[in-house]
């Protein structure tokens, strides 16, 4: 389970860009648990997940993950049993390096920098085995630069790497954002497909409302820095895009813009 406990969380405080985004803020998800999270510019996404990932500190409060506070753990350590994947497809691979070396460099993920890596032929029928189940052709491109491929090829490597070493957490900023709607309906497939069979705690942030009510387990809606909605079960099951828009609408009555 992963839980934060009072969290508060400021952006340069004491300055006139003071921007006080989390006071007290409090979530736990389950082991296995599939959350999607929704929310306007601003609302606290990223940063939500900056936080569980380390990339950036908290003020105060705890995260722990299995009731082990992570608070001092730096990120690095945290990426070994977390597997993310940013908006942009160029964040998750390495363009001027070939797939069978991006591969590789995911396959040693937490190591320290090793020469033989390059030279281990015998995770290479592994590698191919992974690319496979992509049903793009990239097990046959190995020695191609991953530069050259489509965004959508790029992201889908960047899936595969970020979950082919043994984790327990995905974090997805918005992954699939920036692809054509049918590469980000594969993307989505792909996703789902994974995150059932490594059985992998996933928090997902999406601007796509209709990806948010098909998958995953609970939905979040986030508003300046607080879950205003949090719905789970056939609750979730329940609501239509056109609910959420109603929402959104109210948000925006509200705040008078
Ligand atoms: N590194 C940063 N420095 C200063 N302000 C930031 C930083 N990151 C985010 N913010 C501010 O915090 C708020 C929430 O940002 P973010 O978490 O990126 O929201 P979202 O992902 O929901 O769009 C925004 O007002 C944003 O400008
Ligand atoms: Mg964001």
């Amino acid at each position: 389970m992963i839980k934060l406990a009072h969290i508060d969380k400021t952006y340069n405080p004491n300055t006139v860009n003071e921007t006080k985004l989390f006071t007290d803020f409090n979530l736990e998800v389950k082991d296995n648990e599939f959350v999607s999270i929704i929310g306007s510019n601003g609302s606290g996404k990223t940063t939500l997940l900056n936080m569980i990932c380390g990339s950036i500190p908290i003020d105060n409060g705890e995260i722990l993950i299995n009731g082990e506070s992570i608070n001092k753990l730096s990120e690095f350590r945290r990426y070994k049993r977390i597997g993310r994947v940013y908006q942009n497809p160029a964040m998750g691979t390495c363009a001027n390096m070939t797939i069978l070396e991006n591969m590789s460099l995911a396959d040693n993920k937490g190591k320290i920098f090793d020469l033989k890596w390059g030279t281990n032929k015998k995770r290479i029928k592994f590698y191919k085995e992974q690319l496979a189940q992509l049903n793009l052709g990239l097990e046959d491109k190995l020695g191609v630069k991953v530069g050259l491929l489509s965004g959508g090829q790029r992201q889908a490597m960047a899936l595969l790497m970020s979950t082919m070493t043994p984790i327990d957490i995905l974090i997805l900023d918005e992954h699939t954002a920036a692809l054509d709607p049918k590469t980000a309906e594969i993307i989505m497939a792909l996703t789902d497909k994974i995150v059932r069979e490594k059985n992998l705690t996933t928090i997902m942030v999406t601007h796509n409302l209709m990806y948010a009510l098909e998958y995953g387990s609970r939905l979040i809606m986030m508003h300046e820095g607080n879950a205003i909605m949090d719905i789970e079960g056939d609750e979730k099951r329940s609501v239509v895009v056109d609910d959420i828009l109603d929402i959104f609408n109210r948000i925006s009555i509200e705040r008078g813009n």
